[in-house]
């Protein structure tokens, strides 16, 4: 598969479309981000990479770190984890506090907001250094040092947390949540300001597509079982209330982030990161979305 020509080929007619949607001004630091960027990058299994436009740009990668913060505690504390969590989709906005009251403080998958803040509740509790340690682990992934959280990005979205704050507090009243709210929020905001470029980015989640193994040394970071549970949930539940429509439209795994990012897999092939940084109503990159739709159509590659 000539994927380096399909990507050209998509990218230019993708660039020309009318840039719609607005970016996440919510989060303060994200709102001066230039509209007009629009990267992508394809690693795969075989190692043939090909990026093209601000491939090379570093964005905020917001709830894409939401996966590999859930696979370092899938990792640390195995299939104990679904006691806290579970693994339907919402069909809910990504900041949603509605389910939480009927679901007893059980965040309905740990791809919300308030799933991802129970998965940093029990990183917190498993990890001595739980900043530092992270971000060992997101380095190892990417097979690269330069990797860094954003202190502006983590600072404007503690400024106006208030949500997150909302839904830390409400799931601890359920006793959900095991450590003190301040310092689970301070380390969930720290994860979401992580800054990737889009190779960087389809580097790291390669070895979901490699049944769990780490292409470079072939280590294992997740067992083949637990692979296919992590691509399952980013099927069902990686684009939030637009989940059904990313498996309908695109056909496979993957996960958004309000910074614009997407990261889409291929079991067995490929990773694809796309970057673009005006989002639709449901929070997702209006561009990245469409582009990925024209890559599984045009490639004739999807899960389905
Ligand atoms: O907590 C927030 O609102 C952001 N740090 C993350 C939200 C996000 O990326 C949802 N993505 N589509």
């Amino acid at each position: 598969m000539n994927f380096k020509e399909i990507i050209e080929e998509i990218y230019q007619k993708i660039k020309s479309i009318e840039n719609k949607g607005e970016l996440a001004s919510y989060i303060s630091e994200l709102a001066s981000v230039d509209v007009e960027n629009f990267g992508i990058h394809i690693s795969t299994i075989d190692q043939n990479n090909f990026g093209i436009g601000n491939w090379n740009d570093k964005f905020s990668i917001q709830s894409i770190a939401k996966v590999l913060s859930l696979v370092l505690a899938y990792r640390m504390v195995g299939e104990k984890i679904w006691e806290r969590l579970g693994v339907e989709p919402s069909g809910t906005p990504f900041n949603s506090l509605v389910q939480l009251e009927v679901d007893n403080g059980i965040p309905r998958n740990p791809f919300i907001n308030s799933g991802a803040i129970v998965i940093s509740d029990i990183l917190l509790s498993n990890l001595e250094n739980p900043k530092e340690e992270f971000l060992t682990f997101v380095r190892s992934l990417s097979n690269n040092s330069e990797l860094n959280y954003s202190n502006k990005v983590a600072a404007s979205e503690k400024a106006i947390g208030f949500r997150n704050i909302a839904l830390c507090n409400f799931i601890k009243s359920f006793g959900n949540i095991k450590n003190e709210p301040a310092d689970v929020l301070d380390f969930y905001f720290d994860l979401c300001s992580l800054e990737m470029n889009c190779k960087e980015l389809s580097d790291s989640f390669l070895f979901l597509a490699n049944n769990g193994c780490r292409i470079v040394d072939n280590i294992t970071i997740l067992t083949k079982s637990q692979t296919k549970r992590i691509n399952a949930l980013m099927q069902t539940c990686g684009f939030y209330d637009e989940s059904g429509e990313f498996a309908f439209k695109v056909g496979l795994p993957g996960k958004s982030g309000v910074g614009g990012g997407i990261i889409a897999l291929h079991p067995n092939q490929y990773t694809i990161a796309v970057w673009s940084p005006k989002l639709n109503k449901k929070g997702n990159s209006y561009k990245g979305m469409r582009f990925l739709e024209e890559f599984t159509t045009k490639s004739e590659l999807s899960i389905f």
